[in-house]
C-alpha cells in the first residue's frame, strides 16, 4: 500500500466561506532546486470542463515545459500524465473515474509513469476520500488553488514515492507571470477574473473556485497588447462571472470599461464568457455596439424560464428582467447571436414550470444552448431539496427542449445563406475531406473547400452555400 503524505485536503465548510479580506497577488518563481526537474521526461495533460480549465492546463503545461519536461508525442505513456478534472455534473466524473481506469492499466506496464489529477474534482471531499481510498496508483492530487506548486509537489512524489495530496479549500489568490504555452497561435484565452460568489443552489463551482477575485486592469490589459505584438487575431475572456469583474478592486471600473480599454489595444476579435445575465448591465451592451473588435455574440445563460424555479435556483433574475436584457442587447446590436444554458429537470420541476423554459427559448430566439439534466452535487443547498421527478421524464423533457434549441441552430446559420462572413481559420476540417474550417464574428463554425495552409490563423472571406445545424459550408472567396 502506498504511503499517503497529505499536506492539506479539501473542506467543503472552508469552500463555503467568504472572508472580508483582500486577495493576494502571487507572482510566480520557481526554486533552483527544481529547474531541471523534468529533463529527459514528457508530460500530458487531459483537460475536462470549462475554458477556465483549458486555460489552466496551459499554465501547467507552461510550468512543466519551465522545468525541462518535454510534451508527449503518445499522451497515454507520457512520463507524466495530469488529469484536469470538472466536477459540474455527476457524468463529468463518471467520463474522469473511466480515463483513470485505463491509466492503471498503462501504469502497470511503465511503473515509473506519474499519475496527476488537478483541477475541480480534487476540492470535493468526496472525491478525494475515494481517491486516497480507492486509487492507489494515482501519485499527485493538486485543486485549483495551487498549480505553482506543481514543481515542488512533483519533486515531493518523486522523493517519497508516496501520494502527495494538497488541496487547498481557501478562498484562492490571483496567480500572474506564471509561464503558458498555448493551444493556438491565433486564439487566446485571457483570464480576468477567478471563482464565484453567485453560489447558484444546483452548482459547485463556488466551492472549487474559490471567491470572486479580479485581475488588475494593467495585467490584463499588458497581456492582451503582449499577445497582439505576437500575432494573435482573437481573445476569449473567462470568468465564471465576467460581468462582476472589478467589483471586488473597489475602484469602479467594470467590465464595460475594460472592453473599451481592451478594443485600443488593437486586438482584432473579442469574446468573453460567461455572462450573469443579472449583473449584465448597460455599459457593456453599449461597449458590444460601440467597440468593432468585440463580436456580435453572446452566451447569456438563462437556466429556467420560471420564476419559482429561478428563485430556488438563487439566480436573482425574472423572465420578465432576462427577457428585457435581450430586448436591450437586440437594439444595440441587431445581428447580435445569442446561446445560453438551461437545466431541466431541477429539484420537483413541474411541467408547467419547464413549458415556461420552452416559452422563453421561443421568445429569445437563442441560436443555440447547451442544455443539461439537473445533477445533484453534494454540499450544494439543492442536493437537500426534495425531487419527485423521475429520470425518464427528466430525459424527456431534455429531448423535447433539444428540438426547439436545434432549430434556433439551424435558424442561427440560415440567416447567413448567401452572405460573405468573415472567417478565422483554425486548420483543416475534423473529417479530412479537403476542407478547411474556422469561425464567423457571430461563432458559427463554417467549413470551406480549400488546402492553403498558409491560411490558418488568418481572416478569410467566405460565401455562405449551405445551412446546416452544426455549421455552415460555404465557398472561399479571394
Ligand atoms: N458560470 C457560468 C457557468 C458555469 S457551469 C454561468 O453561470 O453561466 C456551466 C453550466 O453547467 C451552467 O450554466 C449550468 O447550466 C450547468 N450546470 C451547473 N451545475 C449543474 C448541475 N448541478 N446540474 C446540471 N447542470 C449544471
Ligand atoms: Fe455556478 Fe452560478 Fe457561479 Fe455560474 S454563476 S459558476 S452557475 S454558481
Ligand atoms: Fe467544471 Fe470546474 Fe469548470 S467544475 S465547469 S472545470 S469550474
Amino acid at each position: 500500500m502506498m504511503k499517503n503524505i497529505k499536506l492539506a485536503l479539501p473542506s467543503l465548510k472552508d469552500a463555503r466561506m467568504r472572508k472580508n479580506k483582500t486577495i493576494p497577488t502571487v507572482r510566480y518563481t520557481v526554486e533552483h532546486t527544481y529547474k531541471n526537474l523534468g529533463q529527459n521526461k514528457t508530460y500530458a495533460i487531459f483537460t475536462y470542463g470549462c475554458q477556465g480549465n483549458e486555460a489552466d492546463s496551459e499554465v501547467m503545461a507552461g510550468i512543466l515545459e519551465e522545468i525541462g519536461y518535454t510534451k508527449s508525442e503518445d499522451p497515454m505513456s507520457a512520463d507524466v500524465v495530469i488529469l484536469n478534472t470538472c466536477a459540474i455534473r455527476e457524468n463529468a466524473e463518471q467520463r474522469i473515474w473511466g480515463v483513470l481506469g485505463q491509466l492503471k492499466g498503462k501504469k502497470r506496464e511503465n511503473p515509473n509513469m506519474l499519475i496527476g489529477i488537478a483541477g475541480c474534482m480534487p476540492q470535493e471531499e468526496n472525491a478525494t476520500n475515494k481517491i486516497l481510498e480507492s486509487y492507489g496508483f494515482i501519485d499527485l492530487v493538486i485543486g485549483t488553488h495551487n498549480k505553482n506548486h506543481l514543481p515542488q509537489l512533483l519533486y515531493e512524489a518523486y522523493r517519497s514515492k508516496a501520494k502527495v495530496v494538497e488541496v487547498i479549500s481557501s478562498e484562492g489568490e490571483i496567480l500572474e507571470d506564471a509561464p503558458k504555452v498555448r493551444e493556438s497561435n491565433h486564439k487566446a484565452w485571457v483570464n480576468i477574473m477567478y471563482g464565484c460568489d453567485e453560489f447558484c443552489t444546483y452548482c459547485i463551482v463556488p466551492y472549487t473556485r474559490g471567491r470572486e477575485r479580479s485581475r488588475a486592469k494593467e495585467d490584463i490589459i499588458n497581456e492582451v497588447k503582449d499577445l497582439v505584438s505576437s500575432g494573435y487575431i482573437e481573445i476569449t475572456l473567462l470568468g465564471q462571472n465576467v460581468n462582476a469583474y472589478g467589483k471586488d478592486l473597489g475602484e469602479g471600473y467594470t467590465f464595460g470599461d475594460l472592453l473599451y480599454d481592451l478594443d485600443k489595444t488593437g486586438i482584432q476579435r473579442i469574446r468573453y464568457t460567461t455572462s450573469h445575465p443579472r449583473d449584465l448591465d448597460e455599459k457593456t451592451m453599449q461597449a458590444m455596439r460601440d467597440c468593432k473588435s468585440v463580436m456580435p455574440q453572446l452566451h447569456l445563460p438563462v437556466q429556467s424560464g420560471d420564476d419559482e424555479v429561478l428563485k430556488r435556483m438563487n439566480r436573482k433574475y425574472t423572465y420578465e428582467e432576462y427577457m428585457s436584457k435581450v430586448k436591450r442587447l437586440r437594439e444595440l446590436v441587431p445581428d447580435i447571436s445569442l446561446t445560453t444554458d438551461i437545466i431541466v429537470g431541477f429539484p420537483n420541476e413541474t411541467r408547467q414550470q419547464f413549458e415556461n423554459t420552452l416559452k422563453l427559448v421561443q421568445d429569445a430566439k437563442f441560436e443555440g444552448a447547451y442544455t443539461f439534466i439537473y445533477s445533484k452535487r453534494e454540499g450544494t443547498p439543492a442536493a437537500n431539496m426534495p425531487d419527485d421527478i423521475t429520470d425518464e421524464e427528466k430525459h424527456k423533457r431534455l429531448e423535447e427542449l433539444n428540438v426547439y434549441i436545434n432549430a434556433g441552430y439551424l435558424e442561427g446559420h440560415k440567416r447567413f445563406l448567401n452572405q460573405i462572413v468573415e472567417v478565422l481559420v483554425d486548420g483543416p476540417s475534423k473529417n479530412g475531406d479537403g476542407m478547411m474550417c474556422g469561425y464567423t464574428p457571430h461563432l458559427k463554425l463554417t467549413h470551406f473547400k480549400c488546402s492553403d495552409l498558409s491560411l490558418v490563423g488568418k481572416i478569410v472571406k467566405v460565401k455562405v452555400t449551405e445551412a446546416k445545424t452544426w455549421f455552415m459550408i460555404g465557398e472561399l472567396c479571394e
